[in-house]
């Protein structure tokens, strides 16, 4: 091995062009690939910003090309060499490098690799667990590196927008207690507290209400969050929120600052103006068209409700449903009678993940006739009156779910995703957000047999609600709203209670008794009586963020090191076990074997 000696590096690997032929250059990088071409060796020098052909001529320099022979892919070398134009024929208009290439003269081998466990220099389908076990491998492969360089910029541009609006960056704590945001907590065993244990925060919700009630008005910051929940491609045990929170503004404002820095941020890193302000619509509304509270609004395929068309038809299955309070409703696939009883069968199939008991569907025939499974349950004149509902016309295929509303709502709501992407309706280049508003306050856990916060308890309820927090608690509309992007919540927040009183009030409907929330939230209660402002705010999860803008399937590929669906890291291998004595240390008594 070599050292770099007294050669600096001159340029980057993506920086030489043709104004630079003649110039003697230095370059530093990594062997992507090597081609021997009739004594000539061409290596292709890569960094962090892109490639360059360098080239070992035996005519140039004998000695420095009889060196290259050992070359091998990984090898980190450093070159010097004369920047000249690629002959005729021979340059790369795919690179921006690709006009010239360096003659080298002087080169050192400042290490050595053992063979890549997976080819760095395209996109080879590899295991995810081999990926993440040789994570800094996978990271010099282009797109990966691509992906985190994004993640800086636009990290940048939100900074730099925030900034300008008068927000502060002010740190919170990681250890802390327990800020409930509806999953499990990761927990931290005190020493020095023999059986007290710290809690990671999943937000910093409380600690930025107190940076308002403290004065700071505006507060950000890009902070992580910990979650012990059942991972998915969209959600990771640690992930990044921008978190922000602000004094005296209602929703409108709220939604205006945001819309700015969304608009911002996509301007910096996609170079796409966005139209504002997005469109709104309320939670009601979205479940009812769409059956999510996170709408995929690039296209149609809207649930339509058939409560008047049913509630006395013949069909039993579908009046029973309406008659113990359940809901029908159908989706018209428009032109798509052609669906082969395969095609039906694997989405009855689909919809049974979400707990549909059964598919309906109609076939539209041209002369206006059904044909279906359930057409000999309706008269003419029932069949003609839900064509005219749902807009049926020949060669459509309507497809129908009878149940309570969240299993309709669930499974018509995949239904219509699960069309969308066989029918190819989904344009990838298209960035649809909407505002989900007025969300429901309280909902009702069967399990835990109490009401529990959709958003979070310290979510302010609408005013003209109020007084149903005590007689139906269900139906008390929240000031919650969240932003959806292309079907995938990218944030959420709400105007936060700011009056003791009606803290615990809400406390009291979630089944928080006085002594609890005494214990738990003291200090909040508090803080609360010592003059908070009205005050609201919201987090965007920056990884589902960046996934979109990045075009990616799973939120993995834009985090530098992430963990798989098990929680754990293939590369440390964390969560690992400890040595006994730690335990001890921590006033834990483990009750496995070692
Ligand atoms: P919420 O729980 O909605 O709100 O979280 C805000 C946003 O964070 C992202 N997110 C996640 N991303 C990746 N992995 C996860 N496990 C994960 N969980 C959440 C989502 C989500 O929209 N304190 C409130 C915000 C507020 O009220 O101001 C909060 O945390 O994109
Ligand atoms: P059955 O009379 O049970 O054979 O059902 C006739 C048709 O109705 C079949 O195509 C079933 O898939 C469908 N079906 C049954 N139950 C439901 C339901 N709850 N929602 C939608 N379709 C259903």
């Amino acid at each position: 091995m070599e050292s770099m000696g007294e050669l600096k590096r001159s340029h980057n690997c993506n920086d030489l062009g043709t104004a630079n032929v003649g110039e003697t250059v230095t370059l530093m990088g990594w062997v992507l690939r090597r081609r021997d071409h009739g004594g000539v060796i061409f290596i292709d020098l890569r960094d962090r910003w892109g490639l360059t052909q360098v080239v070992f001529s035996p005519e140039y320099n004998a000695e420095v090309h009889a060196k290259a022979h050992n070359l091998r892919s990984e090898w980190v070398l450093a070159v010097r060499g004369k920047v000249s134009a690629r002959p005729e024929g021979m340059t790369n208009p795919n690179l921006t490098t690709g006009a010239i290439e360096v003659m080298v003269d002087d080169l050192r081998i400042l290490n050595v690799s053992q063979t890549p466990p997976f080819p760095l220099d395209e996109i080879t389908e590899v295991s995810e667990t081999l990926r993440l076990k040789y994570r800094y491998l996978d990271l010099r492969r282009p797109g990966m590196a691509d992906n985190l360089i994004l993640r800086h910029k636009a990290s940048q541009a939100i900074r730099n927008y925030l900034n300008d609006n008068n927000f502060l960056e002010i740190e919170t704590p990681v250890l802390t207690r327990s800020t409930p945001e509806g999953a499990r907590d990761y927990l931290v065993p005190s020493r020095v507290n023999p059986g007290k244990f710290y809690a990671l925060p999943q937000s910093p919700q409380l600690f930025k209400q107190l940076l308002m009630i403290a004065g700071m008005d505006r507060y950000y910051q890009i902070v992580k969050c910990f979650r012990d929940e059942d991972l998915r491609a969209d959600r990771q045990p640690e992930f990044t929120q921008i978190d922000m929170e602000l004094s005296f503004i209602d929703e409108e404002d709220i939604f205006r600052i945001m819309e700015g820095m969304i608009s911002h941020l996509f301007k910096a890193t996609k170079g796409i103006e966005l139209t504002t302000p997005f469109p709104r619509i309320d939670y009601a509304e979205a479940m009812n068209r769409y059956g999510s509270d996170k709408p995929d609004t690039r296209f149609g395929l809207e649930l339509v409700d058939l409560f008047d068309n049913v509630k006395e038809c013949g069909f039993k299955v579908f009046r029973d449903v309406v008659e113990k309070g359940g809901m029908v409703k159908a989706i018209n696939a428009k032109g798509c009678a052609t669906f082969s009883r395969k095609d039906l069968d694997d989405l009855t199939a689909y919809v049974a993940q979400y707990g549909a008991k059964g598919l309906a569907w109609v076939k539209m025939k041209e002369d206006g006739e059904w044909q279906s499974p359930i057409a000999k349950f309706f008269t003419d004149e029932e069949r003609a009156a839900m064509a005219k509902t749902l807009n049926a016309e020949p060669g459509d295929l309507l497809f129908f779910g009878a149940d309570t509303p969240a299993i309709v709502h669930t499974a018509l709501g995949e239904l219509r995703l699960e069309l969308a992407r066989r029918l190819g309706l989904i344009n990838k280049e298209t960035f649809n957000f909407v505002w989900v508003t007025d969300f429901p306050l309280l909902e009702y856990d069967h399990e835990q047999r109490r009401h529990m916060a959709v958003h979070h308890p310290f979510t302010a309820p609408r005013e003209e609600d109020m007084a149903l927090l005590h007689t139906d608690p269900g139906k008390v509309r929240s000031r919650a709203y969240d932003l959806a992007l292309n079907g995938t919540e990218i944030g959420g927040g709400s105007i936060r209670i700011h009056q003791p009183k009606v803290q615990a009030t809400v406390f009291r409907a979630l089944g928080i008794s006085d002594e609890e929330a005494a214990d738990k939230f003291d200090f909040l209660l508090k803080a609360l009586e010592h003059g908070a402002p009205p005050h609201g705010g919201l987090a965007f999860g920056l990884d589902r963020l960046m996934m979109i803008i990045a075009g990616r399937d799973s939120i993995r590929d834009v985090i530098a090191f992430p963990k798989t669906q098990k929680a754990t890291c293939p590369l440390t291998e964390a969560p690992s076990t400890v040595a006994r004595k730690q335990l001890t240390e921590l006033s834990l008594r483990p009750d496995w074997k070692e």
